[in-house]
């Protein structure tokens, strides 16, 4: 038995214990003031960036919002979103929710280059996904929220696991329910992060079941996105239209006041509010702006605790496209 833990350098076997604890007890933990030592200019590097962009294109906001998601819903949130294919793997791009949809690789590579530029080597490409996250959410108006930090790169990236992962717009309740339990998120996480989408745009290819299908939806509001998206595919599939019919660039709570209204875009977005076990949420968000912002900023912290890399565990990229 105690021959067992006399392995390596470490010949004593409750020094090989404790340091197995400390290990633990690391990959456990991420931290706020993680680069506070490292790299003290990492968080205004980042926001600086990040802020300049979403000035530049509101839309980016949401685009870099919607990434952060994306990795963290896949293989956790190791920045294995942004790999690109290599001869060893097929990354994660090519996936069906992410095809000619997610959008931000190149701010993400440009902030990347800045923070690298003040610390080399040191900002892990997770970490400045999950910091522009939040600084994209300030920079539209949504609230702030402090990041834990210490998440570490992946050295690969999963088409398969995106493609089954990710959930489809076309889900019904109880689907989003358990594939968001699946990754440790509880219901309220659930609506709350569904909020994200008071900003940015989906496609024609991803509401035209409901506009053309669904009975929940006001039939104003479907006429209106019907003119734009025609009911035979693939004709209009990329047209673009709001996520929140009211307020498109703000960060706000106008979601669930659309929801109330049958005005939510997705098929996914309506299950939220349609009779079922999620409505009184909707109907207190809807209404209570700050209980919103303070349940989505506890979520969101929460996603993006998901299956993270940390201690020796995965690699600080130098280039957040590739494995070093
Ligand atoms: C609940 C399950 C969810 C489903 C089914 C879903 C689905 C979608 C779809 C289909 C789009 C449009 C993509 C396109 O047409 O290009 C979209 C956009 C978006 N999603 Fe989600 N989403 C979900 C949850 C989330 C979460 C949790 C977040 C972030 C916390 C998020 C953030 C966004 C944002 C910000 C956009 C707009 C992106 C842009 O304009 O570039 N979504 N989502
Ligand atoms: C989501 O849930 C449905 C129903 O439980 C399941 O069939 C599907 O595979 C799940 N998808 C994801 C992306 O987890
Ligand atoms: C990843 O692919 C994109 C698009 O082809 C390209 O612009 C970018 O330079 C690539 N990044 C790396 C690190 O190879």
């Amino acid at each position: 038995m105690i021959m067992a833990f006399s392995t390596g350098s470490v010949g004593h076997p409750i020094a090989a214990i404790l340091l197995l604890g400390l290990a633990v007890t690391a990959s456990a933990q991420l931290s706020a003031t993680f680069y506070d030592a490292s790299c003290p200019s990492a968080l205004a590097t980042i926001k600086s960036a990040v802020t300049a962009a979403v000035n530049n294109e509101p839309r980016m906001g949401a685009s870099l919002l919607r990434l952060h998601f994306h990795d963290c819903f896949v293989q956790g949130c190791d920045a294995s979103v942004l790999l690109n294919d290599t001869a060893s793997f097929t990354g994660e791009q090519t996936a069906f929710p992410n095809r000619n949809s997610i959008r931000g690789l190149n701010v993400i590579d440009n902030v990347k280059a800045q923070v690298e530029a003040v610390c080399a080597q040191t900002v892990s490409c997770a970490d400045i996904l999950t910091v522009a996250a939040r600084d994209s959410i300030v920079a539209l108006g949504g609230p702030s929220y402090t990041v834990p930090l210490g998440r570490r790169d992946s050295t690969t990236a999963s088409l398969s696991e995106a493609n089954r992962d990710l959930p489809p717009p076309n889900s019904d309740l109880a689907d989003l329910v358990g594939n968001f339990s699946r990754k440790g998120l509880s219901v309220t996480d659930m609506v709350a992060l569904s909020g994200a989408h008071t900003i940015g745009q989906a496609a024609c290819l991803n509401f035209r079941s409901r506009i053309y299908g669904d009975s929940n939806i006001a039939p104003a509001y479907a006429a209106s996105l019907q003119a734009n998206c025609p009911q035979s595919a693939p004709n209009g599939d990329g047209t673009l239209a709001p996520l929140d019919v009211s307020t498109p660039n703000s960060f706000d709570n106008a979601y669930y006041s659309n929801l109330l209204s049958q005005q939510g875009l997705l098929h996914s977005d309506q299950q939220l509010f349609n009779g079922g076990s999620t409505d009184a949420l909707v109907n207190t968000y809807s209404s209570n702006a700050a209980q919103f912002s303070s349940d989505f900023a506890a979520a969101m912290v929460n996603m993006g605790n998901i299956g993270v890399l940390t201690g020796a565990q995965g690699e600080i990229r130098l280039n957040c496209g590739k494995v070093n």
